[in-house]
């Protein structure tokens, strides 16, 4: 359901006539409306799932993190079964110990770190990767922005959870 939510929001987001698609799209501009199909009991497990989170990520944008993703989704996707691309699938993220994905081939820096994802590991891993975990292969210069990094890991909290 959620990953049809996703989808739908996907494909309205790439519909503009001059915007690139939504997995090309480098700056978080759009402004997107909510997708129809957002009925009201997406929405409150949404909201719950966000706040379950601990301060200050509780208190994130969904839909900014969404944006946020967009400078993700060319090398991760996020919903069950679905394949590994440059980077590994990152379903069900939160509470994993690292180097997680079946079939992906990791860095020994990322399979011998010792600690499992949350919120906080997750924001000191985007704001910069390379000083995070030495070694890693992950091309990726970081989020810098605090308040995009913590909308991104809200959305990341929703959408890895779907079913
Ligand atoms: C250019 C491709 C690329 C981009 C862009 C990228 N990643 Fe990655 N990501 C990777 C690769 C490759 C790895 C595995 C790195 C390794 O083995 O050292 C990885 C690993 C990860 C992991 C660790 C997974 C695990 O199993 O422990 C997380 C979490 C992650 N990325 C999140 C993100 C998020 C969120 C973004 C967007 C802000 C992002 N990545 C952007 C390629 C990318």
């Amino acid at each position: 359901m959620r990953s049809l939510v996703f989808a739908v929001a996907a494909a309205l987001a790439a519909c503009g006539p001059s915007q690139p698609p939504a997995s090309e799209a480098p700056a978080p501009t759009e402004t997107a409306a909510p997708a129809p199909s957002e009925t009201p009991e997406v929405l409150a497990a949404r909201a719950a799932s966000i706040a379950s989170l601990p301060a200050p990520y509780n208190e994130a944008n969904y839909e900014a993190g969404r944006r946020v993703f967009a400078q993700c989704r060319s090398c991760h996707t996020l919903e069950a079964g679905a394949p590994n691309r440059v980077g590994p699938n990152l379903h069900r993220l939160f509470g994993r110990q690292t180097a997680f994905a079946e079939g992906f081939t990791y860095s020994p820096a990322l399979q011998g770190a010792n600690f499992t994802w949350d919120a906080a590991q997750l924001d000191n891993w985007l704001a910069n990767p390379r000083d995070f975990l030495p070694g890693n292969r992950m091309a990726f210069a970081g989020v810098r922005d605090e308040t995009q990094r913590r909308d991104l890991i809200a959305y990341l909290k929703v959408e890895t959870a779907a079913e």
